[in-house]
């Protein structure tokens, strides 16, 4: 006979949290949002850990390297998809990896013999006044001059002229050398009252630019999570399939980390990829694996090996796993158990492993009751792709902005192998759905404003840190009447309300 739960399972908007006494201490500034990424054992220290609890979906429309430089430069994790080459996925984990906070390749050149005509063209293109003149016209060319509008004035007759005529040649620049830190061309750009400064190597070839704007932005992210060659980190989504191809590649281009991306984690399929993990790489990159929804699951994968366990099928907000297959729990379920399940198994070998909630966040809150429930981050899809750092298209939809969010299980990422047993066939129907979102702006003003209200609930709940917010939360289930009252109610909204002014 099949086995039966007993209880229906639940998700996150039928909980609550309950205040603890607020301390003094208990203020925003004072909390730290600081969580551990892969497993480690009691008195050491994670080899891997955020400065934010949360990191970005395994998404072809979230994760690419934009917003991996974007989310690490506020503390978290992307990672990078996998539904794409395994050449184009490790040069997007490189660029991540090369680009150095406030150091921007060039991104307009031209060579001497282009004309006035040719700087106005790329301008308009790019939408930049500084045009590096390179004997080649490529970024890293011999640097032989700059054009700023300053250099310029437009009239019909200087259309044609060549840009050696006008520029500021090589002679009267102001440069840095590579190896320059970024503070140190911060105080020549101010030193000079410059815009920008060039960073040259000792053949002359230009590196990068240093903006004045940059290094203002980069003294603005206080988070940023840095390796230990201070380059931003970046994660990388694996499938069962082609690991061993992949993942060398993906190591070899810098990934800090690894996960298996499957709705359906409860496999040997994923085992073998651990394994193949644990064999060639330990010590070097931790592999997360999932998902999963039971303490079956999570103990399966925690004894192949894996360094982290993902959370959840079914509650993506592009996901049709549950109505297609049939299978899924409901969110906070499903963590309860497995985050019970990782409790345990700290108890009996001292091995502490990260657990991530995977999918299903609507409300920022829903991430405060995940940590308070067991989870270390959460991992979102939809809330990421609603910002400009999102690798897909913006557009307008009546009056309003969205972009475009599509599920990995859709034909649309067309990822045969997330959702194939292993053994070759290919999906005959699908588990996502292609669909828009309201466009939200940039990531870092909306992560902030997250950041904050998870903040303020932790100090309601008097907890410092996220580990004494999962000892010490009191969480309660709400009922179906009482969810009506959470929202405002009984009153009409202002915004709306259509009204005439007759
Ligand atoms: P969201 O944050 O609610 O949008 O959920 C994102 C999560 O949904 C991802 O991290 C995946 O675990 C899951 N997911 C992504 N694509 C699909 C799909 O096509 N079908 C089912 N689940 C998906």
């Amino acid at each position: 006979m099949a086995f039966y739960y007993q209880e229906p399972s639940r998700t996150f908007s039928e909980y609550l949290l309950i205040p603890n006494l607020t301390r003094t201490d208990n203020i925003p500034a004072n909390v730290d949002l600081t969580v551990p990424v892969v497993k480690y054992r009691t008195g050491e220290q994670s080899a891997l850990r955020m400065n934010i609890p949360i990191v970005s979906a395994i998404m072809q429309s979230v994760s690419d390297n934009n917003l991996a430089v974007a989310l690490a430069r506020s503390g978290g994790i992307s990672f990078i998809h996998g539904s794409q080459s395994v050449a184009d996925q490790a040069e997007m984990i490189r660029k991540v990896k090369k680009y150095k906070a406030g150091f921007v390749i060039s991104d307009s050149n031209l060579t001497p013999d282009h004309t006035l005509r040719d700087i106005l063209a790329l301008k308009e293109r790019k939408g930049h006044s500084t045009v590096a003149v390179t004997e080649d016209g490529t970024p890293n060319g011999k640097l032989l001059g700059i054009v700023t509008s300053r250099d310029y004035r437009i009239s019909r007759d200087a259309l044609d002229k060549p840009i050696r005529e006008f520029m500021t040649p090589f002679a009267s620049l102001v440069y840095g050398r590579e190896g320059i830190s970024l503070s140190e061309a911060n105080d020549i750009i101010w030193d000079h009252k410059l815009n920008c400064l060039p960073i040259i190597d000792e053949n002359q070839n230009l590196m990068y630019f240093v903006f004045r704007k940059d290094y203002d932005s980069h003294k603005e992210n206080p988070y940023e999570l840095l390796d230990q060659h201070k380059r931003y980190v970046v994660g990388a989504g694996v499938n069962t399939r082609d690991f061993a191809e992949r993942i060398p590649a993906l190591v070899e281009a810098g990934a800090d980390v690894l996960c298996i991306d499957s709705s359906d984690g409860f496999s040997e399929w994923q085992r073998r990829t651990i394994e193949y993990v644990q064999a060639n790489f330990k010590g070097q990159i931790g592999i997360g694996a999932g998902n999963v929804v039971d303490r079956e699951g999570f103990r399966y994968l925690v004894e192949s090996g894996a360094d982290f366990v993902k959370v959840g099928i079914g509650g993506g907000s592009i996901c049709i796993t549950r109505e297609q297959k049939g299978i899924g729990r409901g969110q906070a379920t499903a963590l309860i158990e497995v985050a019970a399940a990782r409790d345990e198994y700290f108890q009996e070998t001292g091995i502490y492993i990260p657990i991530c909630s995977d999918g299903g966040i609507v409300h920022d809150y829903h991430i405060t009751l995940a940590l308070a429930m067991g989870a270390d981050f959460v991992m979102m899809g939809r809330y990421f792709a609603r910002f400009d750092e999102s690798p897909t298209k913006k557009f307008k939809l009546g009056n309003n902005y969205v972009k475009e969010y599509w599920g990995e299980g859709s034909n649309r990422a067309r990822n045969w192998q997330r959702y194939d047993l292993g053994g070759g066939q290919g999906l005959s129907f699908e588990e996502g759905v292609d669909s828009y979102v309201p466009y939200a702006g940039g990531l870092k003003e909306n992560l902030d404003i997250t950041l904050s209200k998870i903040k303020s609930t932790m100090c309601n709940c008097g907890a410092l840190s996220i580990p004494e917010l999962q000892r010490t939360a009191r969480i309660t289930l709400v009922s179906s009447t009482s969810l009506i009252e959470g929202g405002a109610h009984d009153v009409i909204l202002k915004d709306k309300t259509v009204y005439s002014e007759t």
